[in-house]
């Protein structure tokens, strides 16, 4: 026997005993979507390595580390997405969907990173995007964060804080930096290796360490909120006024920097405690830079990205159930004429009765056999057809999920009881 393939490390399947949490959530975050008026877009998975380098920023993990880069057959260099707001603002440029307009979008898709796989963490994963250009004030800033707070009240998590910090403008930012490599450099003895490295590249990542033994050091240095430039600390405070008033709360966290370099002024994560080390179930923040820097014209920009393995294993910690898909109905036949007339009666059941879920035996067996299925897939219901009843024009109808008898009824009558399991679940 040939070695048996499976799937790549840190690339997980989506199997039937899930896809409906995924359905429900992708569902859900839709319909929130539609409320606020957000109209999708989608990418390709592939774009130009290029794009991600000058947006994601050359000295970040994911560019540096995490990306999935290859050759394509012309010599041109591709890359898996990491994330959708670089293709999502170069989509935008492209089609001229920012020329004096605002636009309010968002996308669903797979996004990779070659991390170290770990419970939450994945090479494939799954973002849902949010991403709105050409408003500069910070009302759209509290607009996605309330988006994303309706949709945490409407999937039913809780356990979720929070953090927001204001990274001003680059300048700011810029000031902000040499204060930080001062401190730091005056510390260089207590950095890792890793620190070290990004003191030279990118002083403002070493704040968002994972390192124990750096917590103080840390702690202790200086704070960009101290550095911020006027008009980002109105910014700021106009959007914590907004939240305040829509009943919001959070947490200011001025260390709070991101791993993405296109942000100013707001950025802000959804964190949990529920899942490890992997806790950030939402984060983004806004990147007014970013579309003229991949050619477009200056155009302000905010979203977020939400990562829905995440999502899933927090409804799951939660214990909070979902609707799941199990069928209505099992129609079991058995006979000469009673087989073929399974099918046709299914059909003119789903012509009759909207949003019935019917499973039609397929490939024949004993009652039995078929009763066994019929049981396994959790249907409410057994339709029972045998030549004899088709004969007279009746069919047996079996409750699946209590012990109550089978009753016999005719196709009007049969058709009345499945609108009753529609609309009141008996
Ligand atoms: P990000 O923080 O890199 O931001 O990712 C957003 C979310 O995707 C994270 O909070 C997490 O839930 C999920 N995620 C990231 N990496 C992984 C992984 N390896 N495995 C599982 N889930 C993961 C962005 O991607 C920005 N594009 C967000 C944004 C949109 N900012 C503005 N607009």
């Amino acid at each position: 026997m040939s070695k048996k393939i499976q799937a790549i490390r840190g690339m997980n399947d989506c199997l039937p005993d899930v896809s409906y949490i995924w359905q429900f959530v992708e569902a859900k975050f839709r319909s929130v979507l539609n409320s606020y008026g957000y109209n999708e877009i989608r990418m390709p998975i592939v774009e130009m390595t290029d794009l991600f380098c000058r947006s994601i920023g050359e000295v970040t993990d994911i560019v540096e580390k995490e990306m999935y880069t290859f050759p394509d057959r012309n010599g041109d260099s591709l890359a898996l997405r990491p994330e959708g707001t670089a293709g999502c603002v170069r989509a935008c440029i492209e089609h001229g969907l920012l020329h004096n307009q605002q636009q309010r979008l968002w996308y669903a898709g797979q996004m990779f990173r070659h991390e170290r796989p770990q419970k939450g963490r994945y090479r494939q994963f799954n973002q849902i995007g949010v991403e709105a250009f050409g408003i500069d004030g910070p009302d759209i800033d509290a607009e996605v964060i309330l988006l994303s707070a309706r949709f945490w009240k409407e999937i039913g998590i809780t356990d979720l804080e929070l953090q927001i910090n204001s990274l001003g403008t680059n300048e700011a930012r810029a000031e902000y930096r040499e204060v930080l490599v001062e401190y730091f450099s005056a510390n260089k003895d207590q950095l890792d290796e890793d620190s070290c490295r990004r003191l030279e590249t990118n002083p403002l990542r070493i704040l968002d360490t994972k390192n124990p033994d750096m917590k103080q050091l840390v702690e202790n240095a200086p704070v960009l909120t101290d550095y911020l430039d006027e008009e980002s600390k109105v910014h700021f405070e106009g959007l914590l006024k907004i939240l305040d008033e829509n009943g919001i709360s959070y947490r200011l966290n001025p260390r709070l920097v991101r791993g993405l370099d296109y942000y100013n002024r707001t950025v802000f994560e959804w964190v949990t405690t529920k899942l490890g080390a992997q806790g950030t179930v939402c984060a983004g923040g806004r990147y007014d830079g970013l579309v003229e820097q991949i050619g477009g014209k200056p155009t302000s920009a905010v979203g977020f990205a939400l990562g829905l393995e995440r999502i899933i294993a927090m409804l799951e910690e939660l214990n909070i159930q979902v609707p799941c898909n199990t069928p209505d109905v099992y129609i079991v036949a058995a006979g000469e004429k009673a087989q073929p007339h399974a099918i046709y009666l299914s059909e003119q059941i789903r012509d009759t009765v909207a949003g019935i879920k019917l499973i039609t035996n397929a490939g024949g067996g004993s009652f039995k056999s078929q009763f066994k299925k019929a049981n396994k897939c959790g249907a409410k219901f057994a339709i029972i057809i045998g030549d004899d009843e088709l004969e007279k024009g009746i069919y047996g109808v079996k409750p699946l999920l209590d012990n109550s008898e089978q009753v016999e009824c005719s196709f009007d009558q049969l058709v009345t009881k499945l609108q009753d399991v529609i609309n009141n679940g008996n």
